[in-house]
């Protein structure tokens, strides 16, 4: 029995070393960390189980047989995550660099199955070659196993992709498939075909980290959501938005206790709005003057800053948080901040998180560029997605909500389940410069007149209670009070039921 048991713990001990000391010393020399781990800070401590650890390849071709390490280039299972199931897959690139061959993608399947038959977020992290060569078609169709159960777990359970090394070709697609994406600063990147393949075809020549590094994908791809400075900032990072989301859509994201008084008044808030309106103002001041403890777990922070989104709690529960930021484009709505907002409503709708919108927005920002790059399009993906949204929804005017941009931002109009304003909100078409010059043009020679015209404008327009007159704004609130009030708005909805005609799906304009 004793030589019995002993063969196991020899087994486990080969599995473990992956592709051996050697290659595990030059995954450290790359200031990586390996597949293990990475599986170790991520979850609870010794709370991993480990599925197939002794799953060996089926190639035969190129002499890849020499070798069949147990594992085959990636560590599956299950664990938690401050007490919360989770499963999780960790490329190996100690082992045939992470590619991805067909048992490989058999073990990535067996545990996206179990997370959508038992209700748990999976999370990837991949750190792979791509397809194993070797393996030639039976690799591809493994990829398009792993693409085929993203997509049915979309929002399903939320999935997390976590880019720790190289991540090439048709790879990218299943990150891409996933909710979020988190990548490590100088050792990650990603991108459909390579450097020298893009100096082949277009002459190009580009480094993989211009071509496809943390700030390329943060700042201007916007695939990734976020970038950290090493693998373990990254999933410390992972384990924090673990815990602001539900398990699956069955269930709502976990109560946290807080430690902050829902009462809190803020005087400071009285203040924050300038008192030239053409001043900006920095809106994450407001978001952390509302949320428990000042705590915003920011999504997509360096791409569209004219919108911030990201997750706050109030009074322990989730809030998924959407404002116009006034100190970039004016706070104006465009392509990338309708997209990246848009996005974000549809995950807090698809996994049950309430929405609180913060809005200062003059409009949609006019233009050749916007118009040609289709900000019809792109816009009415916010509008469409604040509109199908059923999760409650809470919406505060600080200032400006002009035009269409008005009725995008959780208006009223598309199922607003609490509307406040501060006092200083202006709800109008238009800004009264503008309105003033197209309705009174025979009259623009006389400056006087103009701006007699303008103060009438303002006078009338510029302030809430036109809008709460018709009950489009459902109370105006004092600034200090915000907290206080969108606390107990959302403590009132929290037996909302609402829901949408049946449909196969929408077509929302993609
Ligand atoms: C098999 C691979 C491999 C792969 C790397 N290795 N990629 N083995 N299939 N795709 C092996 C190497 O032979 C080497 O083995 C070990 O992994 C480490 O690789 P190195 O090249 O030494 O490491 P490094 O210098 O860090 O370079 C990493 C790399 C490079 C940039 C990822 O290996 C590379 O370019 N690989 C090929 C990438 C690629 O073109 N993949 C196919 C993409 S197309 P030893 O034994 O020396 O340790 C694709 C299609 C998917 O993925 C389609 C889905 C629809």
């Amino acid at each position: 029995m004793r030589d019995i048991l002993t063969e196991l713990e020899d087994r486990r001990a080969e599995a473990a070393l992956g592709g051996g000391d050697r290659r595990i010393e030059a995954q450290h020399a790359k200031g990586k960390l390996t597949a293990r781990e990475r599986i170790d800070l991520l979850l609870d401590q010794g709370s991993f189980e480990e599925f197939d650890m002794f799953v060996r390849h089926r190639g035969t071709e190129f002499g890849v047989d020499a070798e069949r390490p147990a594992g085959d280039g990636v560590v599956t299972g299950w664990g938690t995550i401050n007490g919360r199931m989770v499963y999780v897959y960790s490329q190996d690139f100690t082992v045939f660099g992470g590619s991805l061959s067909e048992t490989h993608a058999e073990k990535i399947c067996k545990i996206m199955d179990m997370a959508m038959q038992n209700g748990a977020p999976v999370i990837g992290l991949n750190d792979s070659g791509g397809a194993r060569i070797q393996e030639g078609v039976a690799s591809l169709a493994g990829y398009a196993e792993v693409f085929q159960r993203n997509i049915m777990a979309s929002g399903v359970v939320p999935q997390i992709s976590v880019i720790m090394g190289p991540c090439a070709g048709g790879a990218v697609y299943s990150p891409a498939i996933t909710d979020f994406i988190f990548m490590v600063k100088g050792t990650s990147y990603m991108f459909v075909t390579g450097p020298d393949v893009v100096k082949t075809v277009t002459n190009e020549v580009v480094t993989a980290e211009e071509l496809g590094g943390a700030v390329t994908h943060t700042r201007k791809s916007s695939v990734a959501d976020a970038a950290f400075e090493n693998d373990v900032e990254a999933l410390i990072e992972v384990r924090r938005l673990v815990d602001l989301l539900p398990l699956s859509n069955r269930e709502k994201p976990p109560v946290r206790p807080f430690f902050d008084d829902v009462d809190r008044i803020e005087p400071a808030l009285d203040k924050l709005i300038p008192v030239n309106p053409n001043m900006p103002y920095d809106m994450k001041e407001l978001i952390a003057a509302v949320a428990d403890e000042g705590d915003f777990y920011e999504i997509q922070q360096e791409f569209a800053k004219n919108i911030v989104t990201g997750f706050v709690r109030l009074e322990g529960q989730t809030v998924g948080v959407v404002a116009n930021q006034p100190m970039v484009l004016a706070g104006c709505l465009d392509i990338d901040s309708s997209r990246k907002a848009a996005r974000f409503v549809r995950f807090c709708d698809a996994f049950e998180i309430p929405i609180l919108t913060l809005v200062d927005v003059p409009g949609f920002l006019p233009g050749t560029g916007q118009e040609y790059g289709g900000v019809i399009k792109h816009g009415a993906k916010l509008l469409f997605a604040y509109g199908e949204a059923t999760v409650p929804k809470v919406t505060l005017i600080t200032r400006k909500a002009y035009g269409g941009a008005y009725d995008v931002m959780a208006s009223k109009h598309l199922r607003g389940d609490f509307n406040y304003a501060w006092p200083t909100a202006e709800i109008a078409v238009m800004g009264a410069k503008g309105a003033t010059e197209i309705l009174h043009r025979s009259e623009l020679g006389d400056p006087e007149r103009i701006a007699q015209r303008t103060r009438d404008y303002e006078d009338r327009f510029a302030n809430p209670f036109v809008a709460a007159e018709r009950g489009f704004i459902d109370e105006v609130i004092m600034p200090r009070s915000t907290r206080r009030r969108v606390c107990r708005a959302f403590a009132s909805l929290r037996g909302k039921r609402q829901s949408n005609p049946w449909k196969k799906h929408d077509n929302i304009p993609l």
